[in-house]
């Protein structure tokens, strides 16, 4: 059977792909290459919001002729909206033959098994295992390119109001240690120069007495992995022993992406975050001390329930007081069964789309004027590809800065020194100085 998958939503889910991809292929499956030749098709969901879970509904509704042509095409619906939505998702469409959950991939092989038995099945596993963690990553069919990714943990036991993700992927559990440290040693072993360790609230790891910061010294000694990074983090679980990790280990990256969702404390309240936007200029101010050079993100949900101009206010002074490398701004959209999604919206859609390009226009200037200050410096940027535009390498520094440079593609999983020429607010312009290696 030749297979197909197709993937919306964050690092943990492109790699559940990679995941499922593994499975099939020990089931003897092969990659389709295109989707008109796959006899399987698994849709690998996002629910973080609406415009994510629609976009499924829609492109179910694009597979019909497809599926009038191969009425024999098996096609299962994993991810989030799998989870979110449960059996319901047999009433809004007819085209679904399975849906999986997150937390049950392993169940793939017995329902692919079933619905090849039967026209139509209609099968569901829905349940949330704890040993879905000790999934062998190595099992894993992984993208091609010098980084993988590495799961650590799954779930999140915070109570976020606005948030989806504790129904979709359930209560926290972490990969033991010792697992951890075969499966970075086999992808080192297979070539892979950068391991990225994905949780959903990944500083919350933790293995008996053991937590991230221990986990990040003991990946030390793997030469081969030349960069390591982690994601997602909370400000309330980004302990100074992380920070001091990250600072001390010579092969963690310098880059963090840590989501503020906003600069008021009234609403960070009212979302239930867990800390003020006092502790968390505390945790930047304690991650720039500690690494100076290090590129920052975060995340900014605009227009939630009753945020008053005064509210959305502070999320813009908290901008122009961090001066972050690179914001995701998204606007407030309400989840089924979610608390916040009890609460009266106060704005309307236009207004909440004034206040997110306002904020995007402000984040714009800053990240140029950022950018612009490494204008003649040099940087190490690992290639993973050609850019979109004008055919040029691109990469990444440690800081995670996207550096777009001319160069031969044979160089794609090498580290290029380069020195920088030309900055934009998203990217920067690059010449190269030296390839330094595999
Ligand atoms: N509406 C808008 N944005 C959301 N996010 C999570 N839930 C919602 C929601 N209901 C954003 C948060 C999170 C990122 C992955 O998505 O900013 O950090
Ligand atoms: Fe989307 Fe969140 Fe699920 Fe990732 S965990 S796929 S972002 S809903």
């Amino acid at each position: 059977m030749r297979y197909f998958i197709q993937t919306w939503g964050c690092q943990m889910n492109f790699h559940d792909s990679e995941k499922l991809a593994g499975i099939l292929e020990e089931q003897g499956c092969v990659p389709a290459g295109r989707l008109p030749d796959a006899d399987v098709l698994l849709l690998n969901t996002c629910s973080i919001r609406e415009k994510a879970a629609e976009k499924v509904f829609s492109h179910l509704g694009a597979l019909r002729p497809l599926r009038e042509q191969r009425p024999d095409l098996i096609i299962g619906l994993c991810g989030c909206v799998a989870q979110q939505e449960g059996e319901r998702l047999f009433r809004r469409s007819d085209l679904v033959d399975f849906i999986l959950g997150p937390r049950a991939i392993e169940s793939l092989p017995a329902l692919l098994r079933e619905a090849a038995q039967r026209r139509r099945p209609r099968l569901a596993d829905l349940a949330v295992r704890d040993d879905s963690i000790r999934f062998d990553g190595a099992r894993a069919r992984r993208a091609v390119g010098p980084r993988a990714y590495l799961t650590i943990m799954e779930g999140c036991n915070k109570t976020c109001t606005y948030c989806i993700v504790p129904t979709t992927r359930g209560r926290e559990v972490s990969k033991p240690v010792s697992q951890v440290l075969e499966e970075a040693a086999a992808l080192e072993q297979a070539g892979f120069v950068e391991i990225e360790l994905l949780g959903q609230n990944v500083n919350a790891y933790r293995d008996g007495s053991f937590h991230l910061d221990g986990l990040l010294r003991l990946l030390q000694p793997l030469e081969g992995i030349k960069r390591l990074r982690f994601t997602t983090s909370h400000p309330a679980h980004l302990s100074t022993a992380i920070i001091r990790a990250m600072a001390e280990c010579p092969s963690v990256c310098h880059a963090l992406h840590l989501p503020s969702q906003s600069g008021s404390d009234a609403v960070l309240e009212r979302m239930r975050r867990g800390y003020t936007r006092r502790r968390y200029l505390d945790r930047i101010e304690t991650l720039r001390r500690w690494i100076p050079d290090l590129g920052l993100s975060t995340d900014i949900i605009v227009g939630y329930p009753g945020e008053s101009r005064a509210e959305f206010e502070e999320s813009l002074s908290l901008l122009r007081e961090v001066e972050f490398d690179q914001v995701y701004s998204f606007l407030y959209s309400p989840r089924p069964g979610t608390d916040a999604a009890q609460e009266q919206e106060s704005l309307s859609f236009a207004e909440k789309n004034a206040r997110l390009a306002e904020l995007q226009a402000m984040q714009q200037e800053i990240q140029l004027r950022r950018n612009r200050l490494h204008v003649g410096s040099e940087a190490d940027v690992l290639v993973d590809g050609v850019s979109r535009m004008g055919g040029k390498l691109k990469g990444r520094t440690g800081a995670n800065r996207v550096v777009n440079f001319e160069g031969e593609e044979s160089w794609i999983g090498s580290t290029v020194q380069v020195r920088i020429t030309a900055a934009g607010p998203n990217s920067l312009e690059a010449r190269r100085i030296r390839v330094a290696g595999s």
